[in-house]
């Protein structure tokens, strides 16, 4: 009787559960309305989300780990990638950087030296998620396993998670126009599409100005923030031009669509532990509003600038994809 009871319940709750947004393993989700639609994001999915990444990583496989002169990982050929093509011969490098094994604010314990244990893999832990967008993914010998495959290196390189490390990216973008204010098309005849690019004060990149989601905040509240920082260096504002900058982003930055949720080709990424983003889109169509924003480089981004969107630009990681799929959604040229 307890058994039907039960199968009765979870009929209910999943079928409740699809109307209402809510993910049907027990977990929490969370998210903000935009007063059009409620923009979410799903923290406790074990199911692989429909924007998933699907092919092979190539920047994950560099063969110099950025930020390092001398760290190389072991050459991972193309058809060696996935797991469960045998390797044998495979030997990772293991690498962590001093500063993470330090153990600053957002990196985990060295769980490999014994300090401390990780024992919530593809769950939420306490603020953290360690729940993946590409679905429930592998723990070997106590460390999790990379979704995409092998990148020729293990344990943790600069990231702080073992497992998902997540970050969110907005895209923030107008039609390029001339000076008469004519919208310029691209050969394809279709309007082109410009984005707020940033240039990474690490390497030098250009790229959207995301940044990690910290324990227990929202996507919504993250990409505001870095945009914040890094495209209109907030950090040096005063409390009054914060203000005004807040006015200004925060109904804009609120009504987006979500472009990608999953696996980000990083440079950064290893074995057992890898980049994820929330990637959500917001246009202005008749360049009314983002022409107010007063565009400064801040905080890890060393330029700023509105960079025409084609399939040759060339970004960090994964980001030229988010932005194929934003240009995509307006039908823009590519
Ligand atoms: C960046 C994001 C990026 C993510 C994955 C973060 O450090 O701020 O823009 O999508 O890494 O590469």
């Amino acid at each position: 009787m307890l058994t039907v009871v039960f199968i009765v319940w979870c009929y209910v709750r999943d079928a409740v559960g699809s109307i209402l947004g809510w993910t049907t393993n027990g977990n929490r989700m969370i998210g903000f309305s935009n007063g059009v639609r409620r923009l979410s994001i799903k923290i406790g999915q074990t199911k692989p989300s429909k924007m998933s990444f699907g092919g092979l990583h190539c920047k994950a496989r560099c063969e110099i780990y950025p930020r390092t002169k001398d760290v190389k990982r072991f050459k991972v050929p193309d058809d060696k990638v996935r797991w469960n093509v045998p390797f044998p011969e495979y030997s990772p490098t293991t690498f962590t950087t001093e500063t993470v094994l330090s153990g600053p604010y957002y990196a985990d314990p060295d769980i490999c030296s014994g300090k401390g244990e990780i024992t919530k893999w593809n769950e939420i832990d306490g603020k953290v998620s360690r729940v993946s967008f590409e679905g429930k993914y592998e723990v070997v010998d106590g460390l999790p396993l990379n979704p995409v495959g092998r990148t020729g290196l293990k344990h943790r390189g600069c990231l702080g998670r073992w497992g998902p490390n997540h970050a969110a990216d907005p895209i923030v973008t107008r039609w390029k126009r001339t000076d008469d204010d004519e919208i310029v098309k691209g050969e394809d005849g279709k309007p082109v599409m410009e984005f707020v690019s940033i240039q990474r004060r690490d390497n030098g990149e250009w790229a959207i100005p995301g940044g990690m989601v910290e324990p227990g905040s929202l996507v919504s509240a993250t990409i505001k923030q870095e945009f914040g920082e890094e495209a209109m260096n907030s950090l040096e504002m005063s409390e009054e031009e914060k203000k005004e900058m807040h006015d200004k982003i925060e109904d804009f930055l609120s009504h987006g669509d979500k472009v990608y949720e999953g696996y980000v080709d990083d440079p950064r990424n290893t074995d057992n532990a890898w980049m994820e983003t929330t990637a959500y889109h917001f246009h202005d169509d008749d360049g009314t509003k983002v022409g107010q924003f007063n565009l400064h480089a801040g905080d890890d981004a060393m330029a700023v600038q509105w960079m025409v969107c084609n399939s040759s630009i060339n970004l960090y990681a994964s980001h030229t994809s988010f932005l194929q799929q934003a240009a995509k959604r307006i039908d823009a040229s590519w």
